[in-house]
């Protein structure tokens, strides 16, 4: 298998995963339990990072169930916005949560370049996203160069990842982030807090990063 036959296929079993059945046990079991007991950061520090960043025009990829957008405060009743996944199930889930903002739906892999109809975004998040892309620290940071044609100058850029090294790790989670890499639901057995902030440096006017337990949250500035 070359290469791009290789990642096609680790992206596809990342992506694969989100099912409706496991759709519908995420909240409770992915955010309401593994984030906090096993990764040691409660979904309140993602929400409280929506709510801090989130703009009246927001590009959300990887949304998963909707679950922070359906409940982050947008600065304006009516925001434009926009979902962005290569799982179909996801965009449609993601979409019935927060049909009231009437978001655009935009299916691609956000390791390839993608066309959202001319639309621009003042803010992007990206939570618990990276870990599932394969190609180490450098090759995953490309969905940073892919997004930032979308985006306005002075938009931000948050998220969430749970990283290998340069974090908090207990046996528990390093048991799990093993099972998660073997299962390739996740691929950030290589990935460091160091190389998450080369990366971001390399493309963002100011970023800051904050790690609480195996988790580094990140906020970039274009
Ligand atoms: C762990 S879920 C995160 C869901 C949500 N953001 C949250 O924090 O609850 C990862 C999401 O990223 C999407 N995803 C993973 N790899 C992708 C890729 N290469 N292109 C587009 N979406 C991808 C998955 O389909 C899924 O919706």
């Amino acid at each position: 298998m070359d290469r791009h036959a290789a990642q096609q296929s680790q992206v596809t079993a990342a992506t694969a995963v989100y099912t409706s059945s496991t759709l519908m046990v995420y909240d409770a079991f992915v955010l309401g339990v593994v984030s906090p007991a096993v990764w040691r950061c409660p979904r309140k520090v993602m929400a409280a990072q929506y709510d801090r960043h989130v703009s009246a025009r927001h590009l959300d990829i990887g949304p998963g169930t909707g679950y922070f957008l359906g409940r982050c405060r947008f600065p304006s009743p009516q925001p434009q916005l926009a979902l962005l996944d290569l799982n179909p199930m996801v965009l449609d889930r993601a979409r019935r949560r927060v049909e009231r903002y009437r978001p655009t739906v935009h299916r691609h892999n956000i390791l390839q370049p993608y066309d959202l109809g001319g639309l621009r975004f003042s803010s992007a998040s990206l939570n618990f996203v990276l870990h599932c892309l394969p190609g180490g620290m450098s090759g995953k940071s490309a969905v940073f160069d892919h997004l930032l044609p979308h985006l306005d100058p002075g938009a931000r850029v948050f998220g969430s990842t749970v990283l290998a090294h340069g974090v908090g790790h207990t046996p528990i989670s390093r048991a799990h982030l093993d099972l998660l890499n073997r299962r390739q639901v996740f691929h950030n057995r290589n990935d460091s807090l160091e190389q998450l902030e080369t990366e971001l440096d390399r493309r963002f006017a100011r970023h800051e990063v904050s790690v609480r337990g195996s988790v580094a949250l990140f906020e970039a500035t274009v």
